[in-house]
């Protein structure tokens, strides 16, 4: 049985005392809720943030998630950030192969492949997104697109490193856009990743990995993108930034 997963992307966003005070909004906002077991709650705040929400979050049921990570353990790559060192801020989850990484930080579908390993191999749940621009969307290639990133992501990644991976479909044309893709498009993408984890592990492999949506989700719409068979959750951005938007979407997920 797979969990849900809704995660919230801070991305660039908010400072020493807004992320301080978004957090603690959250949790106050999810203290009444009746969550259920099966429902994973994980906020991915810029990397200098992530111990001060730690400590916001601490006893509760939220986890910490990163935006990416470098899939090297340590050593002379200035900027950047370990899975090693994201664990022992006790970081559960990371991102790996947001669409703004790989086209503004030139990741390619083997730096992603590279990090699933890392993260992986440090106990993190990578959160591996994938999804067409608006371009290839329209030549009818989203199919072909994701496919690669999929396979590619997941090559040589044994079947027990899967099942601890998240799919996070997010077509590039909603990110940020206010448009975000019909519930019958997330469906059909849904069900099109599913069938290549189950090419390349089992079927049964593939109904234990949550595919999340992520693409303008917020709290209009949140219900009826869950609603849809094989939706397992969101990965949320600008909405997440906003207390009572990230609780309603969290609602809508722990009432379906
Ligand atoms: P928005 O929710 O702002 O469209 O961002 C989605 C996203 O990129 C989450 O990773």
């Amino acid at each position: 049985m797979r969990n849900t997963i809704i995660a919230g992307n801070w991305k660039m966003n908010t400072n020493r005392s807004s992320s301080i005070a978004l957090a603690d909004a959250i949790v106050d906002g999810l203290r009444a809720e009746h969550l259920g077991d099966n429902l994973d709650i994980v906020l991915c705040p810029p990397f200098v943030f992530i111990p001060l929400v730690g400590e916001r979050i601490r006893g509760g049921r939220i986890r910490l998630g990163a935006q990416t990570m470098n899939n090297e353990p340590s050593g002379a790559f200035t900027g950047e950030v370990s899975g090693e060192m994201l664990r022992s801020v006790d970081c559960a989850y990371v991102i790996v192969g947001h669409s703004e990484r790989r086209t503004m930080f030139a990741e390619s579908d083997l730096d992603v492949c590279y990090r699933v390993n890392a993260a992986q191999e440090v106990g993190l749940s990578p959160i591996i997104c994938v999804g067409e621009t608006i371009v290839e969307r329209e030549k009818g290639l989203m199919r072909e697109v994701v496919e690669r990133q999929v396979r590619t992501a997941l090559d040589g990644i044994l079947e027990f490193a899967a099942r601890t991976c998240a799919i996070a479909y997010e077509p590039i044309w909603a990110i940020g856009t206010g448009e975000n893709a019909t519930p019958e498009q997330i469906e059909e993408a849904h069900g099109f990743i599913r069938e290549i984890i189950g090419q390349i592990y089992t079927p049964e492999v593939a109904e234990d990995i949550p595919i999340l949506y992520g693409g303008s989700m917020n709290a209009g719409n949140a219900a009826s993108i869950l609603a849809r068979p094989g939706v397992d959750g969101g990965l949320i951005g600008g909405a997440s930034l906003d207390a009572a938007s990230f609780v309603s979407i969290v609602r809508a997920a722990a009432s379906r």
